[in-house]
């Protein structure tokens, strides 16, 4: 499991194994647009602040990856304990 920060409100919360981030937020009441989920759409793509992702997607770019500052949140997860998103 790792942990995603809302840089908005400070608020963290743990993704457990099996459920996505998108998932994981909307359990909380927390929902960023989705569509396809399975990384190709680009619907969820979401800043990333701190952490370094770990891309699940075929939606981004080599360099895209490489900058750490794009995630999609319905299939991609976490290289880092915590990532901070510019939710
Ligand atoms: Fe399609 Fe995340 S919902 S890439």
């Amino acid at each position: 499991a790792f942990q995603v920060k809302l840089a908005s409100t400070g608020e963290v919360f743990d993704v457990e194994k099996g459920l996505s981030i998108t998932q994981t937020l909307e359990l909380n009441g927390i929902e960023i647009p989705i569509s396809c989920e399975e990384g190709w759409c680009g619907t969820c793509m979401t800043r990333v602040l701190e952490g370094i992702p770990d891309h699940r997607d075929t939606f981004l770019s080599d360099d895209e990856r490489r900058a750490n500052n794009l995630i999609m949140p319905c299939c991609s997860r976490s290289r880092s304990d915590c990532l901070v998103l510019d939710i």
